[in-house]
């Protein structure tokens, strides 16, 4: 069945010229783009979207990136899409992450990971409506 799921081009691929290469990636996987903008985030916002995070204790410096520069928040559509863009992110880790997926071939650490990918229904539907408006997603 169709589903939606959020996913964000972190800092780090936008700076490194990596957005078109990467969207390109996410299309041929059959996931058709809903909704899609460039924005920049202040640390607070990015220390609400990852409030579940609070407590980890690499907390303080992953919100220090995500506000670092520009980033491409968006909302994907495809049958299974959660689980399926998961797959083809890979590991959180690049060192970990599988040949051919989009972690192994644009990040360069566990924290400069290249992209951003909703885990479960639960927080996709919070991280949607954290970044777009019901309006934005027709
Ligand atoms: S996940 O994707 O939720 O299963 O992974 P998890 O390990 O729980 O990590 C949650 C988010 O924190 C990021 N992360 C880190 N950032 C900086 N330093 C370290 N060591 C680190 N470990 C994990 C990880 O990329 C996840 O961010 P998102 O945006 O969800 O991918």
């Amino acid at each position: 069945m169709s589903q939606r799921t959020f996913s964000i081009i972190k800092p780090d691929a936008v700076r490194k010229g990596y957005t078109g290469a990467i969207l390109a990636e996410i299309e041929k996987a059959g996931f058709k783009i809903v909704a899609i903008k460039k924005i920049s985030i202040s640390k607070a916002q990015a220390e609400g979207f990852y409030h579940v995070h609070s407590a980890r204790p690499f907390f303080g410096s992953l919100t220090d990136f995500m506000s670092s520069g520009a980033i491409f928040p968006m909302v994907l559509e495809k049958d299974n899409a959660i689980a399926d863009l998961r797959r083809l992110m890979g590991a959180t880790n690049p060192a970990n992450a599988e040949e051919g997926t989009i972690r192994k071939k644009f990040a360069g650490s566990i924290e400069e990971n290249a992209i951003h990918g909703s885990d479960a229904e639960d927080t996709a539907s919070f991280e949607i409506g954290y970044f777009f408006a019901g309006y934005e997603l027709a």
